[in-house]
């Protein structure tokens, strides 16, 4: 059995890939994806930084390698991402003057988002535009465009690739106040009479402190609006936040620091079983609303690739996902699998 057949009747299962599994270097992971997933999200390859060369220029070369992988192996895509704050290409840093900015948002949307028409299933068309108080954020495309720029950005999305599924896309919009920021973007479009197909959660979360009340609040809410949910960058990590921490524990050697960076030398049993845990009751959740969620995605194929690793802190240990640094399942992958083949 696999994650994809386990859940077969009740979403999609993805991960993230990387440029490097993209380029075809990682044969372990290449097959658990094969394996295990029917979805891929490219975890850096269509951003605008990657894609983008020069000005109206695109080296599409990994990013069709990775398509034709994807539909020899009968996978769905979910692109990631037209407009985004982050990752923007060199050419635009420092570039404020509107009519630079609308170029640049309507190109990119059409000359991606037409290539890949009927190749790509979906996209995440605007990532992540909101603040915590669920106020739109300072932008680029904020300070040049207006707010308008996200209702726009799903309308080019639309007639540039009409067979995909346009999603928006950002993370702690569980959270009640940004949750309300994202309900009030998803109704702008709709009352424009743009598509808009689904939303997602990102889903990086915290060893026990996955936020269930919110997280099940989020997909009614979400739902009600008649569009599917989604789980789109799940992992849970099992490392100290600095944010909880004093800055004189959280120094530039962090990583050095056994409390910052306490799991080195593998993962005590303990906590392993909470991450089995919590992805137990998260799935517990997914599939009680499975009638409104159509994807979860993990964000990364197994510990050794995951972004945690060097996120906040860099050089860490973390374990963040199903699958561990020698592509073994863990605990938490029979955890899940156990909701479905009940054993
Ligand atoms: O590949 C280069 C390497 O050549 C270079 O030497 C090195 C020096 O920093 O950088 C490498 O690229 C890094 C890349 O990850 C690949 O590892 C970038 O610096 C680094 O910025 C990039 O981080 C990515 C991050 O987005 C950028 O914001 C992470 O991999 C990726 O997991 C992360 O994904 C985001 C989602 O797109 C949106 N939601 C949040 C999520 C996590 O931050």
């Amino acid at each position: 059995t696999s994650l994809k057949d386990a859940f077969k009747d009740d979403f999609l299962i993805g991960t993230a890939m990387s440029d490097f599994q993209a380029a075809g270097r990682d044969e372990k992971a290449l097959e658990l994806i094969k394996q295990h997933f029917n979805s891929i999200t490219p975890e850096n390859l269509m951003k605008a930084e990657r894609l983008m060369t020069g000005w109206k220029q695109y080296d599409f070369s990994l990013a069709d390698k990775m398509v034709a992988f994807a539909q020899e192996n009968n996978i769905k895509i979910n692109g990631h991402t037209f407009i985004w704050h982050s990752q923007m290409p060199a050419f635009m840093r420092g570039i404020r003057n509107p009519d630079s900015v609308r170029a640049y948002f309507e190109d990119i949307i059409q000359t991606v988002g037409s290539r890949y028409d009927g190749k790509v299933d979906s996209w995440d068309v605007v990532n992540e535009a909101l603040n915590e108080d669920g106020t739109l954020r300072q932008s680029t495309f904020l300070r040049a465009l207006g707010e308008d720029y996200i209702v726009e950005a799903f309308r080019l999305a639309q007639k540039a690739t009409p067979n995909s599924k346009l999603y928006y896309n950002d993370y702690n919009i569980e959270q009640p106040k940004k949750r309300a920021g994202a309900i009030a973007i998803i109704k702008k479009i709709q009352e424009a009479g743009v598509r808009i197909d689904g939303v997602g959660i990102q889903g990086h979360w915290h060893l026990g402190k996955v936020p269930f009340k919110d997280i099940e609040e989020s997909i009614k809410e979400f739902s009600a609006l008649g569009i599917k949910v989604m789980f789109t960058e799940l992992d849970i990590s099992v490392l100290p936040s600095p944010w909880d921490n004093t800055s004189a524990e959280v120094s530039l050697h962090a990583a050095e620091n056994p409390k910052m960076n306490p799991y080195v030398n593998g993962l005590p049993d303990s906590v392993s079983q909470q991450l089995a845990k919590d992805y137990e009751e998260l799935f517990k959740l997914f599939l009680k609303y499975k009638d409104h969620i159509s994807r979860i995605t993990f964000w990364g194929v197994n510990d050794g690739q995951s972004w945690l690793n060097g996120w906040p802190i860099r050089g860490r240990t973390n374990y963040p996902l199903l699958f561990d640094r020698q592509y073994q399942p863990k605990a938490a992958y029979y955890s899940i699998m156990a909701l479905k083949t009940g054993k």
